[in-house]
């Protein structure tokens, strides 16, 4: 009989459902609604989640199994769990400190956290308080002077692996988020004060650590500006398309891991590979820029089972996950490392300070059992209780 481990969360909370419920008390309306959101008629958002549930996995019961270890090793470290925290824009409006909540328990319980270039804790901080173990997403900005400052920064600061976005050639159509006036550039109209002195912890919070703001490119910005300034910035700052000659650009700079985030199909899967990056993170931005594509997990279950990839890139996901279940599914159909985005807003949103670790322990505690109900002791045996898949 294998040991029992104990991964410690709050038992008012054993499911994202849980975090969620309570985050949607704490977190004013159109910072929830920015959250919570998808593109368009939010399809894609609910196929992500969705599809999960027509993957099944074979239990086995008679079998001797050693101690479970779910570490994972990916781009040469080997981390305590098999997943990740997904970038996040704007984390502190959602939930104020929230950059340094998630990398800190991230860098506890080793997992990486992913700082998104447009989070509120810059580079340094982050770097700081992960104690260096943070990856960075970079937005890839219009003016190649600032690629290259951001780049060096990285390089400082020590970050492991740099994540290159390329699913936005221009920001989702998101009705909640143009509803609020978060969308760009952002406004704040009386509705949003109002619902803000509805959540006085959030509230208070946000008094402590101060007015969230984009702190990596504030040594770019003038001091000052107003929101449709700040609008303006943004728009002429990330404009255009992330290209070939882009990513070939950085590749030459870069020559730590590189990953791209949001490749969904075989050409942009080629190119990765001719350019020699290093890992895909196969993802949809979480349902919030193309209503009419495929769930992640159906995009990564195709680009796995094309021999032209395999061994030749490394393959992970993010996208609808919500449970140490669906990261099961995940592996079985073979995704060798997983990011979440959402859950750990909502945990951090319900739990505070609590909330990131928490969230871990959580998904931990889930894996490790349906672990136990397949007799596996090792994440890389997953596809061998694969039952059916989509
Ligand atoms: C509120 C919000 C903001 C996001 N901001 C970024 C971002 O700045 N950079 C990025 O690469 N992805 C961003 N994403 C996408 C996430 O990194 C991730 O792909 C997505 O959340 C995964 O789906 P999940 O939320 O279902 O786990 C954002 C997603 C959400 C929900």
């Amino acid at each position: 009989m294998s040991k029992k481990l104990i991964f410690p969360y709050n038992a008012k909370y054993p499911s994202v459902a849980d975090l969620r419920r309570k985050a949607k008390s704490m977190i004013p309306k159109f910072a929830f609604d920015y959250l919570e959101g998808g593109c368009n008629e939010e399809l894609n958002l609910l196929r992500n989640e969705s599809d999960f549930d027509d993957i099944f996995l074979k239990p086995r019961y008679l079998q001797e199994t050693g101690d479970i270890d779910m570490s994972t090793e990916i781009f040469g470290v080997r981390y305590k769990a098999p997943f990740g925290i997904s970038p996040i824009g704007l984390q502190g409006l959602m939930w104020p400190n929230a950059p340094e909540i998630l990398a800190k328990a991230a860098a506890k319980n080793g997992i990486p956290y992913t700082l998104s270039t447009v989070s509120t804790a810059s580079i340094e901080r982050i770097a700081d308080v992960s104690e260096g173990t943070a990856w960075f997403q970079l937005y890839h900005p219009t003016e190649d002077l600032l690629r290259d400052d951001i780049l060096k920064r990285l390089k400082q600061a020590q970050y492991p692996v740099l994540v290159v976005l390329v699913d936005v050639p221009s920001f989702g159509l998101r009705y909640k988020e143009i509803k609020s006036g978060l969308s760009m550039p952002p406004k704040m109209n009386i509705t949003n004060v109002l619902q803000a002195l509805l959540r006085p912890t959030w509230g208070i919070r946000t008094l402590q650590h101060g007015i969230p703001s984009f702190a990596t490119l504030k040594p770019y910005m003038e001091t000052g500006m107003d929101l449709s300034q700040l609008g303006q910035f943004m728009n002429r700052t990330f404009t255009g398309k992330v290209t070939f000659e882009k990513i070939k650009a950085i590749r030459d700079i870069w020559q730590g891991p590189l990953v791209l985030k949001g490749v969904v199909n075989e050409e942009d899967m080629e190119e990765a590979i001719q350019l020699g990056v290093d890992g895909v993170i196969v993802s949809n931005h979480g349902g919030r820029q193309i209503d009419a594509g495929e769930s992640s997990i159906r995009s990564l279950i195709r680009l796995v089972n094309d021999p032209a990839y395999q061994g030749k890139i490394k393959m992970m996901l993010d996208g609808g996950i919500r449970s140490g279940v669906d990261l099961a599914r995940a592996h079985a159909v073979g995704s060798e490392f997983n990011f979440m985005g959402r859950p750990f807003m909502y945990g951090v949103g319900a739990l505070g300070d609590e909330g990131g670790e928490h969230t871990i322990n959580m998904f931990k505690a889930h894996l490790y059992q349906i672990m136990q109900q397949l007799s596996i002791d090792k994440i890389q045996d997953f596809p061998k209780r694969l039952l059916s898949s989509l």
